[in-house]
């Protein structure tokens, strides 16, 4: 994670944090670990506990207590009045700054009117816990500045390449098909789907997109994709992958128009873009795990279609997620809009921000720095040029 670590390196001589309580409820892995560390060398006084009981890695938290003096509160699968304890022991510790994932913390937080007052403004990862922020905000029941690194730049388009790649990465590990010369069918050309189009065509697919976006439709047209409506396309495809955060993308209507031998993927957010009950209630025959991630379903007529990982997330299930760099990614706006929020004391008032664009384009700046690639800088007559409204400038 080259990104936080030149962070790490400057927080250390800086220390932006020196003496701030910090109480973060994240996945407690590796990357967070990196993140945790990059606080701590700030001066940061870190609680940690887990967003989530089952991705807690235990030799992570341990290594984190034992080896750099964190305090930790998580463990693997413990149950839920343990992990609501963490969670209240992680605020106990009064926090001025919170960093959170799926706005739990937060949640557990305004339950709790003396510890509430005290915090100056907090961090959230995903749009999960945005919308609920917002809807906090909007009923004026959120009680500080909270900043949505979500919607960052920089981390989304790390997010669409990480999903391109390790979603092709999962189709592969659960099928070892030959992507040349198929047919795969992306639905869905967002910043997630765009990626995993681009990949497969990388790979000698004929890549069909469905969207119900005019202007992405237009987009994959331009990039010399197929575009077409998914009863059309389930007849044609190969593969399929959803990637829309939508529901009922793929249904009974398109199983029953499509090829034997078909793959069905989803590498959106929640299984429910693909209608599984459906998918079972129209099968004969289920056959799980005729290989790792792939569960066979038998049609009336013989047609066979292979759906993976059971519609969840194709990527997490049946790969290994997102590369570390682009957890670098993230972490990286969490780690300097902290650094901005711990140094706007009082100066925010309640409510959901954006990353400022001066952290998206340092972080974009440090991401090229440890890539060695170098890019132009602007001249002063060049700056005067792209901002006088001067007739001939
Ligand atoms: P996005 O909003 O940029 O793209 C979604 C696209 O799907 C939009 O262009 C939308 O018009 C289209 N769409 C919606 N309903 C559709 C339908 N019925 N048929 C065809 N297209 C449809 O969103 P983004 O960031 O690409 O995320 C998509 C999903 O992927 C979300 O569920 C998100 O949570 C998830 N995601 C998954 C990751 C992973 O690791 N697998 C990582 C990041 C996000």
């Amino acid at each position: 994670m080259p990104v936080l670590r030149q962070i790490r390196a400057r927080f250390a001589v800086a220390r932006p944090l020196a003496g701030v309580r910090v109480a973060a409820c994240l996945h407690v892995t590796a990357e967070t670990a990196n993140l945790v560390r990059t606080l701590h060398a700030g001066g940061a006084d870190v609680r940690l506990c887990a967003a989530n009981p089952l991705s807690t890695q235990d030799d992570t938290a341990a290594a984190l207590a034992a080896e750099h003096g964190i305090t930790v509160f998580a463990r693997r699968r413990v149950d839920r009045s343990s992990y609501d304890a963490h969670v209240g022991a992680a605020l106990a510790h009064r926090p001025a700054l919170v960093l959170d994932d799926g706005c739990a913390l937060i949640m557990a937080l305004h339950e709790r009117a003396e510890e509430v007052n005290g915090v100056r403004g907090g961090c959230e990862e995903t749009t999960t816990g945005v919308v609920r922020l917002r809807q906090m905000a909007r009923d004026g029941a959120l009680a500080f500045p909270v900043v949505d690194v979500n919607e960052s730049g920089t981390k989304h388009l790390f997010d669409g390449y990480g999903t391109g790649q390790s979603t092709v990465d999962g189709l592969l590990r659960a099928t070892n098909v030959l992507l040349a010369g198929r047919t795969v069918v992306v639905a869905g050309y967002g910043y997630c789907g765009r990626p995993v189009a681009q990949r497969v065509a990388g790979l000698g697919a004929n890549v069909v997109v469905t969207e119900i976006d005019a202007t992405k439709a237009l987009d994959a047209t331009l990039q010399g994709y197929r575009v077409l409506p998914m009863a059309h396309a389930a007849a044609i495809g190969d593969i399929f992958v959803t990637v829309t955060g939508n529901r009922d993308v793929l249904t009974c209507e398109h199983f029953a128009a499509m090829k034997d031998g078909v793959i069905l993927a989803n590498a959106g957010h929640f299984d429910v873009e693909i209608d599984v009950p459906g998918l079972a209630a129209m099968a004969v025959q289920t056959r799980r795990e005729v290989r790792p991630n792939t569960d066979e379903y038998v049609l009336a007529d013989g047609r066979r279609l292979f759906l993976l990982a059971q519609g969840r997330l194709v990527n997490l299930a049946a790969a290994e997620g997102h590369p570390a760099s682009v957890m670098d990614i993230a972490f990286s706006d969490q780690a300097l809009t902290l650094e901005l929020l711990a140094g706007a004391a009082g100066g925010l008032a309640p409510g959901v921000y954006d990353v400022p664009a001066r952290i998206d384009a340092e972080v974009a700046r440090l991401k090229l720095a440890s890539m060695d690639v170098e890019i132009d800088a602007v001249t002063a007559e060049q700056e005067r040029y792209l901002h006088s409204w001067r007739p001939g400038s």
